[in-house]
């Protein structure tokens, strides 16, 4: 996508797609939101489509597909064994990342749950640069446990740095050090590092990170969900890839790497996913574990459409046009909030925009949900539903205490492809409105709280009538505007 600098002087990002397909959205009054609010549970994942104006929840299955991704669904072969589909994806994935074996899985969870099962043990230890939730999550069911080696810098939600998803080789040798290679059945890299705010690595550090494992014998792992929005950053932002194709810096990368696996919820513009192994020993146990969760080892969970739309999706993914289209827009929504004052990780990165709600509500204990309670009075205010990646998405410690999260983020994703500069425009009005009233939003509690994965399904109340003030306060300001 081209950022086309315009008469005025502004330049703005210009989308290099039409829009051929449409659907209709509403925008319910405040009254309604208030409401739909209360009946969620206060939980945006409890919300109903049907009462959500922009759906910034995730970039995960709702991306827009491409013409060609459609035309390419209606010629999938269905047979349940040897699927010619399968034969295709299998083909394409082996020709970008040049892995001998791929087990195809229903999704990016199931792939880590086949991959823990397989690899961890009680007492393992599991390096990465840092967690997701479904990750850690397996990891902890197989009696593993999660060690994040994420550069000092990383942690910081303002900063120039322009990897900040990179892992700290210093740190990984320690850790080598401490507990012994044996301990160690991977270490894990994960692209656009989903929850510091989308944020890449470098080629150079996954170069860097391989050759330690290497020296070890330890197998090098990628999550390759967010793949896309990292590869566009190492071409933009690291100066010996300038020259290098999409495509060159995907295989220089594969090249680093033991297993690939990945989310095509979001690689790939569709809905399934898969492991890509290098070594016939391994792919030989985590294969048993594919037609016994997943499916036959011909679709593994996925149907033939939506691989057939992937092995079209990938092949996207490596024009630079198109895969720029999310990481623009974020930049655009980033630059307009800093404008503005707003606290907002800084780069901007891929999957979403990302408020800070520790500085945007300092009023707000952890304790009380800050990220989460930001996105309830964000979503009255606006009809915007974010999602809360702060200290509700965490588990509590085995002494049922709080964990606090390191970051305290509200993420406002940007699926591919699906938004229009001016509804990302309305966005950006609606949370500095809500920024200049920031001292009436109040906490949240747990009503219900799921011991596992609690974001999800927990239900919570505010603390107090708070939610009832800021609709008096946007009335008051924006009348009966919606
Ligand atoms: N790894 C990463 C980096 C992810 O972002 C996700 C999903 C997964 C693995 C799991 O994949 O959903 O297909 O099972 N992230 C979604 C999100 C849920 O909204 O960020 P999945």
């Amino acid at each position: 996508m081209a950022n086309v600098r315009f008469s005025t002087g502004d330049s703005l990002p210009l989308e290099m797609h039409k829009v051929r397909i449409v659907q209709k959205l509403d925008l319910p009054p405040i009254e309604r939101r208030l409401e739909a609010m209360a009946e969620a549970g206060n939980n945006t994942f409890l919300l109903q489509n049907r009462d959500i104006f922009l759906d910034m929840l995730t970039d995960s299955g709702v991306n827009a597909m491409s013409d060609q991704q459609l035309a390419a669904m209606m010629v999938a072969d269905d047979s349940y064994a040897g699927s010619a589909t399968f034969t295709k994806l299998e083909n394409k994935l082996n020709e970008l990342f040049g892995m001998p074996h791929f087990l195809p899985a229903h999704q990016g969870r199931a792939c880590e749950h086949i991959i823990a099962s397989t690899l961890v043990k009680p007492g393992s230890i599991v390096p990465m640069n840092f967690h997701f939730t479904t990750t850690k999550a397996h990891i902890m069911r197989k009696g593993g446990t999660v060690v994040e080696l994420l550069i000092d810098e990383g942690l910081k939600t303002t900063s120039e740095f322009p990897f900040k998803g990179n892992l700290d080789v210093g740190k990984l040798r320690h850790v080598i050090d401490e507990h012994g290679a044996d301990s160690i059945p991977f270490v894990r890299l994960e692209a656009g590092t989903n929850l510091i705010g989308g944020q890449p690595f470098s080629l150079r550090n996954a170069r860097e990170v391989a050759e330690v494992c290497r020296a070890h014998g330890i197998p090098t792992v990628l999550d390759a969900s967010l793949l896309q929005d990292n590869l566009y950053f190492i071409k933009q932002r690291e100066s010996a890839c300038r020259d290098m194709s999409i495509r060159e810096i995907t295989r220089a990368l594969a090249d680093e790497m033991d297993v690939i696996y990945f989310s095509a919820r979001k690689l790939g513009f569709a809905k399934g996913g898969g492991i890509c192994v290098r070594d016939d020993a391994l792919l030989a146990k985590m294969r048993e574990l594919i037609p016994l969760f997943e499916g036959f080892l011909t679709y593994g969970g996925m149907s033939v459409r939506e691989m057939e739309a992937i092995v079209v999706g990938l092949d996207e993914t490596m024009d630079e046009d198109v895969i720029s289209q999310g990481p623009q827009f974020i930049q655009f929504m980033t630059d307009e909030l800093v404008r503005a004052g707003i606290p907002v990780v800084t780069p901007a990165g891929g999957l979403g925009c990302h408020l800070n709600a520790m500085e945007f509500l300092p009023h707000v204990p952890q304790c009380e949900y800050p990220a989460g309670a930001l996105a309830a009075a964000l979503y009255i205010a606006s009809g915007v539903r974010g999602m809360e990646r702060g200290t509700m998405s965490e588990a509590r410690e085995p002494d049922g205490s709080e964990a606090p999260s390191q970051m305290e983020l509200l993420r406002l994703a940007m699926p591919r492809r699906v938004f229009t500069l001016s509804q990302v425009k309305y966005a950006i009005d609606r949370i500095v409105w809500l920024h200049g009233h920031r001292d009436l939003i109040g906490g949240l509690a747990f009503t219900e709280e799921p011991a596992v994965l609690r974001f999800f399904f927990g239900r919570l109340r505010p603390t107090s009538d708070w939610q009832a003030e800021l609709a008096r306060a946007f009335r008051a300001d924006l009348g009966d505007s919606l």
